[in-house]
C-alpha cells in the first residue's frame, strides 16, 4: 500500500511533527480554512466518516461539534495513538475503525465525509472522490496537494525518502471529479504571485444538502 504511515512514520512522530513550527506554519492557514468549513456545515446532529484520521488532529475539534464521528484509519499504531487520546479527554462519540478506505464497505451514509492530507497516497481519486460522494448525504471536505512547484518537491522527496508516490491535482480535475456539487476550492501552503499554493482544501456540497445558517 502506498501510505508511509503503516511503515516509516510512527503514531507519535507523526504528532511531534504536527507541533514543529514549520508544520505549524504550513498547516495555519489549511487549519483555519478547515475550522471555518466545520464552523459552517457540521451541526450537533449531524454524522461523520473521517478517513484516514490519523492522530486525530482534525477528530477531536469535529466530534465536539456532532452527535458521532467515525474515524476510519488503516494504521493499527495511529488508532491506538487516538484510542488514548479519546480516553484522556473522555470523548464518547468516536468509533475507530482500524482499516483503509478501499477496503471499508459501510451500508450506512453518513451527513459528512472528511478526509485531510489522504488523497496525496491515493492512486484513483477519482474513484475515491466518487466513493466519497457516494457515502455522503451534506458534504465531502478534503485536502489535495495541488499540481505545482511545491508539490512537485514534495514529491521527489517522498519518493527518494520513503519510496512512496504523491498524487497531485489540478483544480479542473477536482471539479470535473466533483461535477454534480457545488464546490468551493481554496489554495493554501507557499502560495504567491509567481507560485501556486501546495495545498487545496476542497469542499463538495451535495445540491440535496439543506443549509442551516
Ligand atoms: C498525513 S496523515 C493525515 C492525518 C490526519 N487527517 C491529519 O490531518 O493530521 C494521512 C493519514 O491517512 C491515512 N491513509 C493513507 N491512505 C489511506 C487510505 N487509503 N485509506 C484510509 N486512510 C489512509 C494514513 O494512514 C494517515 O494516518
Amino acid at each position: 500500500m502506498n501510505n508511509p504511515f503503516l511503515e516509516h512514520t510512527t503514531a507519535q512522530e507523526y504528532d511531534r511533527l504536527l507541533g514543529f513550527p514549520i508544520i505549524k506554519t504550513v498547516r495555519k492557514k489549511e487549519s483555519q480554512i478547515l475550522n471555518n468549513l466545520f464552523e459552517k456545515y457540521l451541526r450537533v446532529n449531524d454524522t461523520v466518516l473521517e478517513i484516514g484520521s490519523g492522530t486525530g488532529h482534525y477528530s477531536m475539534n469535529m466530534a465536539k461539534r456532532v452527535q458521532s464521528l467515525v474515524a476510519l484509519e488503516p494504521s493499527a499504531a495511529m488508532s491506538n495513538f487516538l484510542e488514548k487520546k479519546i480516553s484522556a479527554e473522555a470523548i464518547g462519540n468516536i468509533r475507530i475503525i482500524t482499516s483503509s478506505f478501499e477496503n471499508y464497505h459501510s451500508k450506512s451514509t453518513f451527513d459528512h465525509v472528511v478526509a485531510i492530507g489522504v488523497l496525496d497516497y491515493v492512486r484513483d481519486g477519482k474513484n475515491f472522490l466518487e466513493r466519497c460522494l457516494g457515502l455522503a448525504k451534506k458534504t465531502v471536505i478534503f485536502t489535495a496537494p495541488q499540481k505545482g512547484i511545491w508539490s512537485a518537491i514534495y514529491a521527489l522527496a517522498a519518493r527518494r525518502e520513503q519510496k512512496i508516490s504523491i498524487y497531485r491535482y489540478t483544480k479542473k480535475q477536482l471539479e470535473n471529479y466533483l461535477s454534480g456539487c457545488e464546490i468551493q476550492i481554496h489554495e493554501t501552503a507557499f502560495t504567491s504571485l509567481l507560485t501556486k499554493g501546495m495545498t487545496l482544501v476542497v469542499v463538495a456540497e451535495k445540491n440535496n444538502s439543506k443549509k442551516t445558517e
